[in-house]
Formats: structure tokens, C-alpha cells, sequence
């Protein structure tokens, strides 16, 4: 059988977190692509990786390159390419920057990778989600942002803390764009099958809440840039969600038409991903106070779309 094929576009601090994700996970072959300017660095960043690869076990090829036609044949392709926000700044910040780099790494894409199922990640997502597929003009399907992953997973581990339980035994569900406005269900969170609200009290519940929704802001201030572990596992959680076609459930940003009455935008809902990439929205009833915030992080995608539209136009 054809080993996969896994492209990843920026080879930066997400993009170099996501190859070594995907390398030790054994998802198949990695191709890193950088710009130009950093094309010994991206090699070396390769041949590092594939160093590990005698200790971790595993057989993927690993390149490092500047040149799109090594990433024929993709089946997964990450877009990390683009500037990430510095202390002080929002994720909208990036808009007029990261909407031609998305733009122009999504056009080469399209045109050497054609068949790939395309995981947006670069900043402010939803947006880019949205530039991406109006300059690959792939099936909605196929094109997809990763936030609720990371998101998520934030919320998990900041009640595990709080509880001092596994992370593992947490069940939660987060929908929205990713902003500080994102969505966190606390109704739809549970732990080992109890509801979180029967074991923490509502004023720490929505402490950690809000500690989740500004969870990225957190790290760039601790760090001076933003996060890159947790982002890049999210994302790989994705890819092998595709690769191994394992129709897993996880809060994506999806292309949203009818559902949850988005009306054409890509914003985090579950998803069910397979090898055809979305290949379902899931509809989970909402009362009036969560349609409420949803309906406002949506208007707030809108509001971002129209802006990247504008630059796309420009
Ligand atoms: P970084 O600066 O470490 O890496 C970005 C890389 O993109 C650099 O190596 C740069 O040379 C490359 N790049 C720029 N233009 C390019 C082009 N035209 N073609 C190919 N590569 C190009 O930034 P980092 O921390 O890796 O973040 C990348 C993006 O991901 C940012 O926009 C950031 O905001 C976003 N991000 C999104 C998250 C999410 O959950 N969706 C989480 C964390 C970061
Ligand atoms: C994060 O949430 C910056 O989107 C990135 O960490």
C-alpha cells in the first residue's frame, strides 16, 4: 500500500511542530515548505527530523524544500504560512498580511496537489479558511481549519487542573470562530460521563471559561509569540483523522450553509473527518443563551471574511 503523503506549508514554529507530530505518528511522508529565503533552513529542519527517525521508528521520507512540485501527490496539506500575532496584537490583526501569503500558497497548492485535503491553520483562521478555498476552489469538503482542536483542548486540560483528574476522562464540546469570542458548552462537558456543572461550582466553571477562551493570548504573552505544541498536535489529530480515515468527531471549521443557520461560512462546529475530509456537520440542539454567543462569534467571522474579501479583491 501507498504510504500518505503529508505536505506542510511553512515550516515555521507550528509547521516544524506539525512534522514532528506527524513523523512520530507515523502518518507516512512529510514534505516541509518554506519560502526561499529560508530554504537551508527548512532542509536542515528535514534532515534533523529524519535523524529521529532511527530512535522513534519511523520510515517516512522527510523533505525539506522551497519547491511546490515536491508536494505533488499530497494527500493531507497543512497551510501554516504567515505571520503569527506578537504581544498587544489580535489574531485580525494578521489579516491584510497573512490573506496574500495564504492566497498565493493556496493557488500553488491547488495546482500541484489537486486530489489533497487542505487543514488551514494560519491566522485569523476563519478568514483564511475562507481565502483558501476561494483560491484553491476546492469542494467545501476538502477544506478545512483546524482551531477547535487546540481550543478544546485547552478547555481539558484547564478543568482536569481544576479537577485533578486525567485529561483523558473529559468530554467537551466547543463551537464559534477562533476568537476570543469562541464558544465553550459547558452543558455539552463531561467528565468520566458526569456533567462538569454537578462537579464545579459555576463561578470557577466560568473562570476557567474564560481562561480557555483567552487561552492564546496567555502563551504570547508568556512567550512573546504564539503557541506551537498544542496547535501543531491539533492539527495532526486532524490529519490522522483523514489519513487513517477514522471518521472521527472534532470541532473544525467547517464550510456551514443551513447548519446552525451560519449561511456560508467556514466557523468551528463537530465534524465528522474521514478521508473525504468533512464529510459531515454535526447539528447538536442548542438553547437560546448558546445560539445567542454562537450567533455572535459567527457575525464576528463575517465580519473578517469581508475584510479578507476586500484584500482578496484589492
Ligand atoms: P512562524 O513565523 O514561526 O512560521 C511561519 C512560517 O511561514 C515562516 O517560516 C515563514 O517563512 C513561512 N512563510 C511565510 N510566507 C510564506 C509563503 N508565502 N510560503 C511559504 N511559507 C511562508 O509562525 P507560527 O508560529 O508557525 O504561526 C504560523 C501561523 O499559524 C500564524 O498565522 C499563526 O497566527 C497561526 N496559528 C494558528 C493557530 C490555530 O490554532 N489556528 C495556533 C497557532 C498559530
Ligand atoms: C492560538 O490560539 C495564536 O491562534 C493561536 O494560540
Amino acid at each position: 500500500m501507498k504510504r500518505a503523503k503529508i505536505t506542510i506549508v511553512g515550516a515555521g514554529n507550528v509547521g516544524a511542530s506539525c512534522a514532528v507530530w506527524a513523523a512520530q505518528k507515523n502518518l507516512g511522508d512529510v514534505c516541509l515548505l518554506d519560502i526561499p529565503d529560508f530554504a537551508d533552513k527548512t532542509k536542515g529542519k528535514a534532515l534533523d527530523l529524519a535523524q529521529c527517525g532511527p530512535i522513534d521508528r519511523f520510515d517516512a521520507n522527510i523533505v525539506g524544500t522551497t519547491d511546490y512540485a515536491d508536494t505533488a501527490d499530497s494527500d493531507v496539506v497543512v497551510l501554516t504560512a504567515g505571520v503569527p500575532r506578537k504581544p498587544g496584537m489580535s489574531r485580525d490583526d494578521l489579516i491584510q498580511t497573512n490573506v496574500k501569503i495564504v492566497g498565493s500558497v493556496s493557488e500553488q497548492i491547488a495546482r500541484v496537489a489537486p486530489g489533497a485535503v487542505l487543514i488551514v491553520v494560519s491566522n485569523p483562521l476563519d478568514a483564511m479558511v475562507y481565502t483558501a478555498w476561494k483560491k484553491t476552489d476546492f469542494p467545501t469538503q476538502r477544506v478545512v481549519g483546524q482551531a477547535g482542536c487546540l481550543d478544546i483542548a485547552r478547555y481539558r486540560t484547564f478543568l482536569a487542573l481544576e479537577l485533578g483528574c486525567s485529561v483523558e476522562d473529559i468530554s467537551a464540546l466547543l463551537m464559534g470562530g477562533h476568537g476570543d469570542d469562541m464558544v465553550p458548552l459547558p452543558r455539552y462537558t463531561s467528565v468520566a460521563g458526569i456533567p462538569v456543572t454537578q462537579l464545579i461550582p459555576p463561578d470557577r466553571l466560568t473562570a476557567i471559561l474564560e481562561r480557555a477562551k483567552m487561552g492564546g493570548g496567555e502563551i504570547v504573552k508568556l512567550m512573546g509569540t504564539s503557541a506551537y505544541y498544542a496547535p501543531a498536535a491539533g492539527t495532526i489529530q486532524m490529519a490522522e483523522a483523514i489519513i487513517k480515515d477514522k471518521k472521527r468527531i472534532l470541532p473544525c471549521a467547517a464550510y456551514c450553509d443551513k447548519e446552525y443557520g451560519v449561511g456560508g461560512y467556514f466557523v468551528g462546529v463537530p465534524c465528522v473527518l474521514g478521508c473525504n475530509g468533512v464529510e459531515k456537520v454535526i447539528e447538536v440542539e442548542l438553547d437560546a443563551d448558546e445560539r445567542k454567543l454562537l450567533a455572535s462569534s459567527v457575525e464576528h467571522v463575517k465580519e473578517l471574511v469581508a475584510v479578507a474579501d476586500g484584500f482578496l479583491k484589492a
